[in-house]
């Protein structure tokens, strides 16, 4: 059903200009291997070490320090991207240092690099194998879904709340927070589909917050969560030229805000516009990224953001990164 709607919907779409490029009986007769979604738990002494942990097998939790007293976040990387990106795994390795979390990186990279709207119907088999390994803890560990924490990017973002949602379902609990970074737009919020429940939203999680950078292109402008941040006016970043460029700031922003909770200073307004000509003189500030929680009043905020945050990040990525041969040479991409 979701296959067919989507195609067809997606003639009228930018990205369907790729669809020509793929063989049509791979995208229509595949079905993705589970075991094609990998997890990996970070060491909590060696930030750059993890392990591979496999739904049903408690053996694979026990060689990892895996803390049921603590909190853990899930990282889900978007199209192209897998756990070998630059963004993922200096996420992974700035958190696992923090010695707060439990870090589970989703790899589903084999499934990430193909076209665009291929990844997009690979998003059930990747939210059903997260839910599964998060009920598998639930179970076995007695882990509590209100300690888990969300982050995914772009189309990981909406594999997050798919399978946020799938959990609430089939167990009744509701994930503590979802983070998203710049919810991925296309095949999501346009052309919208009614029926399916499929866009992050509030009910997703107790607790939903969003970084918009690239809002109106790659990433959504509606927002999404329960607290919406829309950097620079939410579409185009500091010295960006490209859409991809913007994209990815919202992760970068977040990794400095592990560094720096403090770092972003987020208002109150109801627009670009209004914050610019600061009508009405919010005085309360904010934060955005790691530190943002439930205390702050729902709805939508806006901050600048120049290059300050750039001295607490090291790694540089781009949309392509890790993308491999597929469409290494295809100029077409540029236009993301
Ligand atoms: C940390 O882990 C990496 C990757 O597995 C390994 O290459 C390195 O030797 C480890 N460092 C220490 C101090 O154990
Ligand atoms: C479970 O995981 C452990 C450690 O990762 C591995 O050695 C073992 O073969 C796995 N067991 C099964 C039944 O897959
Ligand atoms: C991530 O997935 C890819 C593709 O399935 C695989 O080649 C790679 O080894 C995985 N990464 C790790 C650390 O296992």
């Amino acid at each position: 059903m979701l296959r067919y709607f989507i195609l067809f919907q997606c003639f009228q779409i930018i990205i369907c200009i790729l669809y020509p490029l793929v063989d049509p009986n791979r995208l229509y007769d595949y079905n993705p291997p589970e075991n094609e979604v990998t997890f990996h738990l970070y060491d909590r002494k060696n930030f750059s070490k993890n392990y591979e942990i496999f739904i049903g097998n408690s053996t694979s939790f026990e060689q990892t320090q895996f803390n049921t007293d603590e909190p853990t976040i899930i990282i889900i990387h978007g199209w192209t991207h897998g756990n070998d990106t630059p963004w993922v795994r200096e996420l992974a390795e700035v958190l696992a240092g923090t010695n707060f979390w439990n870090v589970l990186v989703v790899n589903w990279s084999k499934l990430s690099r193909v076209t665009y709207v291929e990844a997009r119907l690979h998003n059930t088999v990747v939210a059903k194998q997260v839910k599964k390994l998060m009920i598998f803890l639930a179970e076995t560990k007695y882990y509590s879904m209100s300690s888990v924490h969300i982050v995914g990017h772009s189309m990981g973002a909406q594999i997050g709340a798919n399978a946020a949602q799938r959990i609430h379902i089939e167990i009744g609990e509701k994930i503590g927070r979802i983070t998203g970074l710049d919810p991925a737009a296309p095949l999501y919020e346009f052309p919208h589909i009614e029926s399916l429940d499929e866009v992050l939203d509030p009910s997703d999680a107790s607790f939903v917050d969003a970084i918009h950078t690239n809002a109106k292109h790659i990433g959504m402008i509606t927002p999404a969560g329960h607290v919406d941040y829309y950097v620079n006016g939410g579409q185009q970043q500091w010295g960006c030229n490209t859409w991809r460029c913007s994209h990815i700031r919202a992760c970068e922003l977040f990794i400095a805000s592990i560094r720096k909770p403090d770092l972003f200073k987020a208002f109150s307004y109801d627009s670009w516009v209004k914050f610019n000509d600061k009508i009405t003189n919010s005085l309360e500030v904010y934060p955005m990224g790691i530190a943002a929680s439930p205390k702050i009043p729902f709805g939508i905020y806006f901050l600048e953001v120049k290059d300050e945050y750039t001295k607490y990040v090291s790694s540089k990525t781009s949309l392509m990164d890790s993308y491999g041969s597929y469409f290494g040479e295809m100029q077409l991409l540029n236009l993301f």
